[in-house]
């Protein structure tokens, strides 16, 4: 598999193309940001560990059922994915209150939602990822109706996935972000990554925060953080 030109560069992520035009290889960095791009740092390590992360977990979901962009794990950073049409969409479940739910409707951290909720930004760095429904998806065109049925389904069963293999490994899974992507075909595969930048975790014993909310909120301990979830998951 050839590297060849760089076709897109994220804050976290940069995205090569390949010999092989239904392929991409996905090379994860070093860097942070939060706040829409306003602060920026390095996690050092953290590449690699969002790397190893999400392609153990992708995995773990195609077995689950849940279809992924994911082909093989090629080094430590980089990853050869399935090329889609990334829908604008962040796809975002919460278990229990925090961030910028507990913001927005008044409440305080760390109450147990009785029922996941799902809710939806527009990705859109200009407009600060504004929140939005289905109906606004849909007006935008950012995917169709049966496109936004499949992403819930996919979503929730993420989460039932995750939600349980992470308290095995003494992880409270508060809440985190997909990204869905479009194939060839249409069909919508679950992208981007799973991580300790897209996910928060607590300890279940502790509520230690083991997430990208140590550097978000300058909590310390930002690396030793994204190791312990790495160790704990894949020992
Ligand atoms: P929020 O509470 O700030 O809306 O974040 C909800 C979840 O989404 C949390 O696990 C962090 C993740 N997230 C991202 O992956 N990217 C983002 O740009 C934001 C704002 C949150
Ligand atoms: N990565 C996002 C940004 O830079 C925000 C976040 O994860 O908090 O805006």
């Amino acid at each position: 598999m050839q590297k060849l030109d760089m076709i897109y560069e994220g804050k976290a992520k940069k995205v090569f193309q390949t010999d092989d035009p239904a392929l991409v290889i996905v090379d994860y960095k070093d860097d942070a940001t939060a706040f829409n791009g306003e602060k920026k740092g390095t996690i050092s390590g953290k590449g690699v560990i969002n790397n190893k992360l999400t392609n153990f977990l992708m995995q773990k979901l195609e077995q689950a059922g849940v279809p992924t962009h994911f082909v093989r794990e090629l080094s430590d950073r980089e990853t050869l994915v399935k090329s889609v049409h990334i829908v604008p969409l962040e796809v975002i479940i919460r278990n229990v209150s925090a961030g910028s739910f507990a913001k927005r409707y008044g409440v305080e951290e760390g109450i147990v939602n009785d029922s996941p909720t799902i809710e939806f930004s527009y990705k859109n760095d200009a407009l600060g990822d504004p929140l939005i429904n289905s109906y606004h998806a849909v007006a935008l065109k950012l995917a169709t109706p049966e496109e936004i049925e499949t992403i819930k389904k996919y979503a929730f069963k993420v989460n039932d996935v995750l939600k349980a293999f992470f308290l095995e490994c003494g992880i409270n899974l508060i809440d985190f972000k997909l990204e869905f992507g479009k194939l060839p075909d249409g069909a919508i595969v679950l992208a981007d990554e799973i991580s300790p930048d897209t996910c928060r975790f607590w300890d279940s014993k502790t509520g230690e925060k083991l997430d990208k909310d140590r550097f978000r909120r300058d909590l310390g301990n930002v690396e030793d953080a994204y190791q312990e979830v790495l160790r704990r998951v894949m020992g």
